[in-house]
């Protein structure tokens, strides 16, 4: 059964400026199968990958390189994508200034109840659900046509133009990766692109962490896969707080400013059945320092059937993923209780 989303909260800025020493009660994390909040883990040795050397003309070299990174960590960071690090200064820059604006400017573009555009903070589908301590700014940018300009900020000015010029950059890195994607498994290159659509929906989330008197007891973000088929995660340059499980163990993700930290989503995996992971991340909270981050999501067009490629199919590798239509109908309803949408679609 679909949530219905129950009421639209305060949001986190306003709960620490409401100056408590506690998170209330409904933003404490239970610790579940995903395991405690643990701040102590060790960096993950997550590879670091020169996109600019995947062209046609590549070595297998760096497309196994490319394979065993989405086989085993579901992530890499990806360095030399072509976004001029001016531009990425710029997403950062103009993400902290809206953060940053009287609350009543920021209302102008707030998400209304059910809906995912817009500013707010985590949607409430469940009574005992645990909230996570992360205000965002969520925003269709492709197809164009489906764009709700009006929670698009005009303050700051350059919102609009810098959110326009990234992600066009995004969109033709997102073509090249899903390229080399498909030939490090020995598929047609355009198979992904083809399967995703051509009004595949490209969303981009700012997050914003305020500070939090007990990173001890609440989540930034819950422990979740994406939803999506691809993520491209901007990470905060001076801030950690990402953390990604590998065979069942927590890893922190190290900060590279100048790169784009790419996540598989659950609907990678499922096409690819199982051969790429959409790995279970989590953020933590920290109480000296804000984070911002911002994520870009590419997500399969609506109505797309999303199912394991009949190549990737075997006696030795049977059939793992029922075929699925419009994933994201239901995955926060998965997500909002820390569970995990694509277990559902295993067969
Ligand atoms: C996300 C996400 C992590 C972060 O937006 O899906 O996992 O560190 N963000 O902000
Ligand atoms: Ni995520």
């Amino acid at each position: 059964m679909a949530g219905v989303e129950l009421e639209n909260g305060k949001t986190v800025q306003e709960l620490v400026e409401d100056g408590r020493n506690e998170p209330p009660n409904n933003y404490i994390w239970e610790s579940d199968n995903f395991g405690i909040i643990d701040a102590s883990v060790p960096f993950g040795d997550i590879p670091v990958i020169d996109i600019s050397l995947l062209n046609n003309s590549s070595s297998s070299e760096v497309l196994d390189k490319l394979r065993s990174a989405l086989s085993s960590w579901g992530c890499f960071q990806a360095v030399n994508h072509g976004i001029e690090n001016s531009l990425l200064e710029e997403v950062r820059g103009v993400s902290k200034e809206f953060f940053q604006l009287p609350m009543t400017e920021k209302q102008k573009y707030a998400r209304k109840t059910g809906q995912c555009d817009g500013y707010g903070n985590d949607m409430i589908l469940f009574q005992n659900q645990t909230l996570d301590w992360n205000d965002r700014l969520y925003l269709l940018v492709s197809p164009e046509d489906d764009r709700k300009l009006e929670y698009w900020p005009q303050n700051p000015q350059s919102f609009r133009r810098i959110l326009n010029e990234y992600s066009a950059k995004i969109q033709q890195v997102e073509e090249h990766l899903l390229k080399f994607m498909a030939r490090s498994l020995c598929l047609e290159e355009d198979c992904f692109s083809r399967k995703f659509g051509k009004r595949r929906l490209i969303e981009a989330r700012f997050n914003y962490y305020p500070l939090c008197p007990r990173p001890d007891l609440a989540l930034g973000f819950k422990p979740h896969g994406d939803g999506s088929a691809i993520t491209f995660l901007l990470q905060d340059k001076e801030v950690e707080g990402l953390q990604v499980l590998k065979d069942d163990q927590w890893f922190h993700v190290p900060i590279i400013p100048c790169a784009l930290f790419v996540i598989v989503g659950d609907q990678m995996e499922i096409t690819t059945n199982g051969i790429f992971k959409s790995p279970v991340h989590t953020a933590l909270t920290n109480s000296n320092k804000a984070r911002h981050t911002m994520a870009v999501f590419s997500t399969p067009e609506p109505g797309k059937v999303i199912e394991p490629l009949g190549e990737l199919i075997s006696d030795k590798r049977p059939r793992l993923y029922k075929a699925i239509t419009d994933y994201m109908d239901t995955y926060f309803d998965f997500i909002q209780q820390a569970k995990r949408p694509i277990d559902a679609v295993k067969i």
